[in-house]
């Protein structure tokens, strides 16, 4: 069969109605925000409908003070650890208690751009207060003083789990009881491509506090024992603010969009003095201890993605991109290769992830780099087609890791394959 139809075969084996699952090897049995939210972008090249579908049942599960969770518990969840019964999390309890990278405006607005169909644009429509009431809570919740930079309490919230970027904060947070032989992921996956068991016990021990503060908006920022301002959350945040602010507009809501408009404007100027001129770096900061997180994981990258004019400003982070490039067979490795903590087969560590391939690639066209856009989308598509659609690859070999028939990785081999990008 082609390719491009297994890659499609790939997101209907996955749909569970309303929904779609990352893999179906048992690994992740439940909706996560944005891989939903990149798969939609992808399947309204062949079902718009399901497309806005994915996204409403996201939405389905947002509280009333706006947070997006990160996991909706929506069936069976005993392949996972921890479930819905250990998160308690939610008005029903049936979804995680933290949020994830707030890519869901930029995909709205861009299934809405593409929409010529009046009744999915007027259900994108309806999305829009909801994407609002999102930003909000997330600059009310985790930007309390008003700084420009949101913080992340988890670090499953950056979507980039186990990234060396946070070794620091998270070994400083306390080891309470052993959790980690309750993990289920290292039944489906190898044990070297996933997170460690120290790591595992420190997630487990941020969700049991997150539970006995309630997951209460006004508590938790002040008693995180993890807390840090991620350089690609918050660039994806200021995408997002973008395409927002575009949305509102296009809708009508002219006040909405001036709302979002300041949002901008303040993270704009703020992600402009991450840039660190000594190392030629963008760097996301410890805010618990107001240090720099001074180390190069793809991260720091994403500012490409967030604003045009990053290129030009600085140049020296495109070289950078390209020597990065110039160490591996497939791009882009998500940590800096040849360093200590780089390890090419685990996670977040190292492997190539083809959804920040999609930003970069995104984001280095609007910069005016399209030959650099065009390295990184080769390498995107070659990976696929040598080694399916494996949840991520290893920079070096190509070698395929963690799940199988994942969902987003189908879904960027299609919106690649289809010059979306
Ligand atoms: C996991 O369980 O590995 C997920 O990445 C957490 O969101």
């Amino acid at each position: 069969m082609e390719l491009k139809q297994q890659a499609i075969g790939v997101l209907r084996q996955n749909d569970r109605g309303g929904y779609t699952i990352p893999t179906a090897s048992g690994l992740y049995p439940a909706q996560w925000n944005w891989d939903s939210c990149l798969v939609a972008l992808s399947r309204a090249q062949f079902d718009e409908a399901r497309a806005v579908t994915e996204i409403e049942t996201l939405f389905g599960g947002q509280w009333p003070d706006g947070m997006v969770p990160h996991i909706l518990f929506h069936g069976d969840d005993s392949s996972y650890f921890p479930n819905a019964s250990v998160w308690q999390a939610g008005p029903t309890w049936r979804s995680s208690g933290i949020t994830q990278p707030l890519v869901a405006a930029t995909v709205v607005r861009q299934l809405f751009e593409y929409a010529s169909d009046p009744a999915i644009r007027a259900r994108l429509t309806a999305l829009v207060p909801k994407l609002l009431a999102w930003h909000r809570w997330c600059y009310a919740a985790r930007d309390p003083h008003g700084t420009g930079l949101v913080s992340i309490i988890h670090p499953w919230e950056s979507g980039m789990d186990n990234s060396p970027l946070w070794d620091d904060a998270l070994n400083a947070v306390e080891l309470g009881p052993p959790v980690a032989h309750l993990r289920k992921d290292t039944g489906f996956a190898a044990a070297d491509h996933r997170p460690t068991a120290p790591e595992y016990d420190r997630y487990i021990n941020l969700v049991i506090r997150f539970r006995d503060n309630g997951y209460r908006a006004d508590r938790l920022y002040g008693i995180a024992p993890f807390r840090v301002a991620d350089i690609g959350f918050n660039a994806i945040l200021q995408r997002a603010n973008q395409d927002l602010r575009s949305l509102l507009a296009a809708t009508g809501d002219i006040a909405g969009a001036a709302e979002v408009a300041i949002m901008k404007e303040r993270t704009g100027t703020a992600i402009a003095r991450c840039w660190h001129e000594e190392d030629g770096f963008f760097y996301g900061v410890d805010t618990r201890t107001g240090k720099i997180i001074r180390k190069p994981g793809i991260a720091g990258f994403l500012p490409l993605f967030a604003d045009a004019e990053v290129a030009a400003r600085h140049p020296r982070l495109v070289e950078r991109l390209e020597s990065w490039l110039a160490r591996v067979a497939y791009g882009v490795p998500s940590f800096e290769p040849d360093r200590p903590e780089f390890e090419p087969q685990r996670y977040w560590r190292g492997p190539v992830w083809l959804i920040v391939n999609w930003m970069l690639i995104n984001g280095l066209r609007r910069n005016g780099c399209g030959d650099l856009a065009a390295r990184i989308r080769r390498d995107s598509l070659a990976l696929v087609e040598r080694m399916g659609f494996a949840e991520y690859f290893n920079p070096l070999t190509g070698e395929p890791l963690g799940g199988s028939g994942f969902s987003w990785t189908a879904a960027m081999y299609l919106h690649f394959l289809a010059g979306r990008e």
